[in-house]
């Protein structure tokens, strides 16, 4: 029997040839994503969906499309999208695409890190707006990163890949917080498990790695800002929701921190009416973190074959779990 599936936006060859071979497949054409009357209408009858983090699988949604659904392959690391109680309990596997993405992302990392530390939004807009003038003793002063102290909030893959580039590379002194002691990275770059208290007041960066979820949600607010440091560059490449933008707008204009890199905001796209925007010290890509061709190939590799096992009722390759 083949197997009826929706696929909410074109993706890489190096996954959709696969899933087009093996199944009665439906690729949502479009580039902005489906609204959810066309996701509902797209998955309705479906057995497998490949999902982004754009589209929100609740139970709505799942009540929705009806019981026919055995699996949903989420094209992404994370998976906030996806209320995974929900889908436990009516027996839907999730997969995920960890792993391929964890250089890419930590590359992002260090480049926000870079860029808000060394003015180059600032630098980049003074040419482009012709007002550069003279070489400038005092403008376009930035922060060193050599042997600087680091703090990864959330030190799994991505946070210990950051980690790592930026302890071997500018020999920086490494604090975490994650939810266990990470010992393979304490003996490797002999970094420190601290408490948040203590990484927001000694780190001179820092950069953050955690999942979104009930507890993660705005943990940098007022508080957490002013408890940086000044000369503080804050980077964020995980999920938007972590940060309360207004509190980061206020800690960026009253220079309680000196500069912040956003890979992610919330929502997403930004606002269009973001504070954040404008600011010449505040860097923001728009969530290109996995953004290589061998990542994105990895990924799609990895949403087929973990869609296509769900279908058939086997392990998939990376299981999601409530
Ligand atoms: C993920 O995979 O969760 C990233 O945010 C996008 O690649």
């Amino acid at each position: 029997m083949t197997h009826k599936v929706f696929v909410t936006r074109q993706i890489p060859e190096a996954g959709l040839a696969k899933i087009r071979a093996a199944t009665d497949c439906q690729v949502w054409p479009e580039r902005m994503p489906p609204s959810t009357e066309s996701l509902i209408q797209g998955a309705k009858g479906c057995d497998g969906i490949l999902t982004l983090l754009s589209d929100r699988i609740d139970a709505d949604f799942l009540e929705a499309v009806g019981p026919q659904l055995k699996v949903i392959s989420n094209f992404a690391v994370g998976y906030n999208n996806i209320d995974v109680h929900e889908t436990t309990r009516r027996g839907i596997v999730v997969g995920n695409t960890p792993d391929v993405l964890t250089d890419a992302t930590a590359d992002i990392a260090v480049t926000l890190m870079l860029a808000a530390a060394r003015c180059i939004k600032k630098g980049i807009e003074n040419v482009s707006q012709q007002q550069w003038l003279t070489w400038e003793p005092m403008e376009f002063i930035g922060q060193d990163l050599r042997g600087k102290t680091l703090g990864i909030v959330g030190m799994g893959r991505i946070g210990q890949a950051t980690a790592r580039r930026c302890h071997f590379g500018w020999g920086m002194q490494i604090l975490y917080t994650a939810r266990s002691g990470k010992p393979q990275a304490e003996s490797e770059m002999a970094a420190s498990h601290v408490s948040l208290d203590q990484l927001l007041a000694e780190s001179d960066f820092i950069s953050v790695h955690t999942d979104l979820n009930p507890g993660t949600t705005h943990m940098f607010s007022t508080s957490a800002f002013q408890a940086m440091k000044p000369n503080c560059v804050f980077v964020n490449t995980s999920r938007g929701g972590v940060v309360d933008e207004d509190a980061l707008y206020e800690a960026l204009t009253s220079g309680s921190i000196f500069a912040a890199g956003l890979d992610v905001s919330d929502p997403e796209p930004l606002a269009g009416n973001s504070k954040l925007r404008d600011l010449p010290n505040c860097v923001i890509v728009p969530h290109i973190g996995s953004g290589t061709t061998s990542s994105r190939n990895a990924m799609a590799e990895i949403a087929a074959d973990n869609l296509l096992a769900g279908l058939s009722g086997n392990p998939l390759r990376h299981q999601v779990e409530a």
